[in-house]
């Protein structure tokens, strides 16, 4: 194919708009800045990968994207708007969802109690409508291609981590979810399970939702992260898309911070100061 078809083929993309940017935020907890000027582009129909050492400010910044902790300086920005999410309720308005391996779901409820609760359908006259409740989370499961589970009546208690990690992300697509973030996801996982729940990060991409992976396993990175954006010390160091990185470059930001100069002429070295 020529040059000149292969354009006409494939136009140029139009630049996809964020849907969420964090703007220069700060945090500090008395005399710990655990953030320092922070900025962050979660793109529509993208995975990013957020990495970083432990201590790096990982989780505090995704605790200012979903309402836990306020920023005390700089701003985040959904659809193009400047808000305030002040609490998890709020995110959750705004179509944010925090997906916690541990935190997350309700162990002595069953997986349909668990993906309505506090959201509870109600039938006239005030019961709980649970046939409506059960095909709801039914088919959401089945959209998912969450397979493995037995019974959606089945206690969350017990079921494997690979499958709670499944029930927390299809309670936020169920709630019409924009944006998925996932703390370490498959921290506490086996092989199988880890690749249940990267199947699962990959399918809420291709509908289009903004994802947000915390993970320190470079494998899981690179498998499912169209973009990286790494945090050294309360800094982001480096965000771009995962073809720039290698896990050299990867490890080298996440240690020190800067990528170092190793071959004459080679790319661009550290964006960190
Ligand atoms: N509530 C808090 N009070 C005081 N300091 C805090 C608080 N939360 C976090 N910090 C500090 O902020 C810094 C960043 O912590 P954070 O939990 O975001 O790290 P992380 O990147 O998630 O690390 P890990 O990989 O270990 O989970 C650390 O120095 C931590 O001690
Ligand atoms: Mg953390």
């Amino acid at each position: 194919m020529s040059d000149a078809s292969l354009a006409a083929a494939t136009p140029a993309a139009a630049p996809v708009q964020p849907l969420l940017e964090v703007r220069d935020v700060d945090k500090h907890f008395g005399p710990v800045q655990a953030l320092y000027k922070v900025n962050l582009r979660l793109t529509p129909g993208h995975v990013t990968a957020l990495c970083g050492d432990n201590g790096a400010g990982k989780s505090v910044l995704t605790k200012c994207i979903a309402g836990i902790h306020q920023p005390d300086g700089g701003a985040i920005v959904w659809q193009g708007n400047t808000v305030h999410i002040r609490s998890p309720r709020d995110a959750s308005r705004l179509g944010i969802e925090t997906v916690y391996q541990d935190l997350a779901l309700a162990d002595n409820l069953d997986i349909v109690q668990n993906m309505f609760l506090g959201r509870e359908r109600l039938r006239m006259g005030g019961l709980l409508d649970e046939d409506s409740m059960e095909r709801a989370a039914a088919e959401t499961l089945a959209g998912l291609r969450v397979t493995t589970v037995r019974s959606i009546r089945q206690p969350v208690a017990s079921l494997s981590g690979g499958q709670r990690q499944s029930v927390a992300v299809a309670k936020a697509v169920m709630w019409n979810s924009k944006l998925v973030i996932m703390d370490e996801p498959t921290a506490a996982l086996g092989v199988v399970q880890t690749r249940m729940v990267l199947d699962l990060v990959r399918r809420l991409r291709d509908r289009g939702l903004a994802v947000m992976v915390i993970s320190h396993n470079l494998n899981d990175v690179f498998e499912v992260a169209d973009d990286i954006a790494i945090l050294y010390l309360g800094r982001m160091v480096a965000q771009d898309s995962a073809s720039k990185f290698d896990r050299q470059s990867v490890v080298q930001y996440m240690t020190t911070g800067g990528q170092l100069r190793v071959t004459d002429g080679g790319p661009a070295s550290k964006t960190a100061n």
